[in-house]
């Protein structure tokens, strides 16, 4: 039997370090506000000239080196993203550049916050049609830029960094076992970035308007997204008739603490059980996962078989799970 699996993780995120009680000083808010409806108490923020591409090399790197694979080896790079340092070229192609990976083809997938598991749904598939061996994928954010400092219903919420993982051909059962990806485009404007695209491109006018910014209907997005990662999450169970008291760890999205402890208690899991790093990144989007999932690989959490659910909702909207044997 042909999986695809993941056989390297890497993360990394800058060094500067803002907490809640930094953002007290900028927005009318309080470290009690922030604590309790979201659970985050401080965030990364890259530096100045650091930028989306260089946070996915470093976690690409070390990704690489966890999976004993060089960059030459690599025939497909995926960046999830949605603040590229740039619209083109791709966050994959610069990302390839700076590697030396020069014989991967490499793309970018913009499916927000849910774009790491979509990204492995396409390693998955492209690697059991045999199409290619050795995949990169990273999710990688600079939020920082795309946050609007002014606006305290959103920029209490993000983070930048990076995660990545290797993902090889292997004949045998460990791997993805599953991915199920839902959209819902009637819901984009719960979440978006309304100016920087053809539709209203650069101007005074998108500046003054501060278009140029994440805006958010926070409690709408909160309803919409625990409807949806009951659903996908139950869909991961069912289709690979799994018992939740057989996962072994929970991988979600780190988008809010209230969230992430209703996925837990729907499958009667201990907190113990579940990977959280939200405290100190925020909501990282893309890169989220990968840097928990990381995380919990090197500090000796993830053993080999464990059954890992990954589950996420994002802008668009987006949402999806998957299911890894280890
Ligand atoms: N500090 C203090 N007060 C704040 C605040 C802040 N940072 N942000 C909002 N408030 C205020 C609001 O203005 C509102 O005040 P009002 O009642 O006087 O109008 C009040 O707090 C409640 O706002 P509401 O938006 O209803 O709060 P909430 O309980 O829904 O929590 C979020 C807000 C954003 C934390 C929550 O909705 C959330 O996490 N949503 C999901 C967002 C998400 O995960 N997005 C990413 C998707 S990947």
């Amino acid at each position: 039997m042909i999986h695809a699996r993941i056989t390297g993780t890497g993360s990394f995120a800058p060094k500067k370090i803002i907490t809640n009680q930094d953002l007290e000083k900028l927005v009318d808010t309080s470290d009690e506000w922030i604590t309790e409806r979201t659970g985050i108490k401080e965030r990364r923020i890259a530096e100045k000239g650091q930028n989306t591409s260089d946070l996915a090399y470093e976690a690409g790197k070390k990704a690489l080196k966890a999976a004993e694979l060089t960059a030459q080896e690599l025939d497909l790079i995926l960046v999830a993203t949605m603040t590229p340092d740039t619209i083109l070229p791709s966050m994959g192609c610069v990302l390839q550049d700076k590697l030396g990976a020069k014989n991967a083809a490499a793309f970018d997938i913009a499916a927000a916050c849910s774009g790491f598991i979509y990204g492995l749904s396409i390693a998955d598939a492209f690697i059991k049609a045999g199409a290619y061996k050795n995949i990169l994928l990273v999710g990688a954010e600079v939020l920082s830029r795309f946050t609007d400092w002014e606006d305290r219903t959103t920029c209490v919420l993000f983070g930048d960094g990076a995660g990545a993982v290797v993902i090889q051909r292997h004949a045998g059962k460990h791997g993805i076992l599953s991915t199920h990806l839902h959209s819902d485009g009637s819901l984009g404007d719960l979440l978006h970035v309304p100016a920087g695209g053809a539709q209203h491109p650069a101007s005074h006018d998108t500046i003054r308007k501060r278009m140029h910014f994440i805006k958010m209907k926070g409690n709408e997005t909160f309803k919409a997204a625990v409807r949806a990662l009951e659903g996908v999450v139950q869909e991961a169970l069912e289709h690979n008739k799994v018992k939740p008291e057989e996962i072994d760890l929970l991988v979600p999205h780190q988008a809010n603490l209230r969230i992430i402890q209703a996925m837990a208690q729907r499958l009667n899991m201990p907190m113990e059980k579940v990977v959280l790093t939200l405290p100190k990144y925020g909501n990282t989007s893309a890169a989220s996962i990968p840097m928990a999932l990381d995380e919990a690989v090197r500090d000796g959490r993830v053993k080999e078989n464990h059954l890992l659910l990954f589950e996420a909702f994002g802008g668009g909207l987006t949402w999806a799970s998957a299911l890894v044997r280890w």
